[in-house]
């Protein structure tokens, strides 16, 4: 099947490679993925799910593992409830996956924003300005909380406790009050206050602040690192228990309580990973 590209009735290329161990030497240090796969949102139509079956069975595949975000595990699930052996394995940056408490990238992207934020920390200090810095994870607020904390954030904004910028201009007076005179806002993108709108507001509104404002947006900068030591264990890890429960299939490989889990799509699919808001606290007790 190498190379092997057939063109099906809507003239579009249908692409199998045989991937053995020296095609993928050395993608263990690699971020991003080798096989070009992305979004595809006809996926929740069940008639492409049907041609993707059809696809795999005419080429004698007889199992899949899909590693991704909820997208990719909601794709996985579907072929999986049309009684084909999938696998799913947890991975995405915004780590808000049900099934495991940490899924491969967040890791390598908390280490890329944590360098970001150290390095912005410097103007921040020198010219004792304020930075709303903006992380990605979608409407979860997990990257944004996290950094706070091992940024030494001064505030952190997230969709799961929305912040007004009156409250935000209360906490950084509050931390000037305490000698403070730079500060690191932590913004996740989901949140409807995001940095920019910030940025903007405290424009707008000099008197509430008083200082220099600057937006940074990480951006797909945090999905570009290279896999810390911490993530390629965990993918190995994953991988490995991926193949062992590919014969039965239908659950998601994960980490839970420290361990290796499976856990069936079914709960993976319906229910909500919530975020330990708890940390929220931490972060403010940090900040003094
Ligand atoms: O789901 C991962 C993620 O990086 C989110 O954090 C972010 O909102 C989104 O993907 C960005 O998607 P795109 O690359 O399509 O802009």
């Amino acid at each position: 099947m190498q190379g092997d590209h057939a063109e099906n009735k809507g003239g579009k290329r249908e692409k199998f490679t045989i991937l053995d161990a020296r095609s993928v030497g050395g993608i263990i240090a690699l971020g991003g993925t080798i096989l070009g796969s992305a979004r595809c949102p006809e996926f929740k139509d069940e008639a492409v799910q049907k041609k993707a079956l059809k696809q795999l069975a005419d080429r004698d595949i007889s199992g899949l593992i899909v590693i991704g975000g909820n997208g990719s595990q909601a794709g996985a699930a579907a072929l999986s409830r049309l009684g084909f052996p999938v696998v799913g394995l947890a991975s995405t940056i915004d780590n808000d996956l049900y099934g495991s408490e940490i899924t491969i990238g967040v890791d390598t992207a908390l280490n890329v924003a944590l360098e970001s934020i150290d390095r912005l920390r410097v103007t921040a200090r020198s010219l004792r300005r304020v930075f709303f810095v903006e992380v990605m994870g979608r409407d979860c607020g997990y990257l944004a909380l996290h950094c706070g904390i091992i940024g030494g954030a001064e505030a952190v904004v997230i969709p799961e406790a929305e912040t007004t910028p009156e409250e935000i201009a209360a906490e950084l007076l509050a931390a000037h009050e305490r000698g403070k005179r730079h500060a690191i806002v932590v913004v996740a993108e989901g949140a409807v206050y995001n940095a920019t709108k910030l940025v903007n507001y405290f424009i707008e509104n000099p008197e509430k602040l008083g200082c220099d404002v600057r937006a940074t947006i990480l951006g797909h900068v945090q999905r570009g690192g290279t896999p810390s030591a911490f993530d390629r264990m965990l993918a190995t890890r994953f991988g490995a228990a991926a193949v062992e429960c590919l014969t039965g299939g239908g659950v998601l490989i994960g980490l839970l309580h420290g361990r290796i889990a499976a856990t069936p799509f079914s709960e993976v699919v319906s229910r909500e990973k919530k975020l330990e808001t708890r940390l929220l606290e931490l972060a403010s007790v940090l900040s003094i």
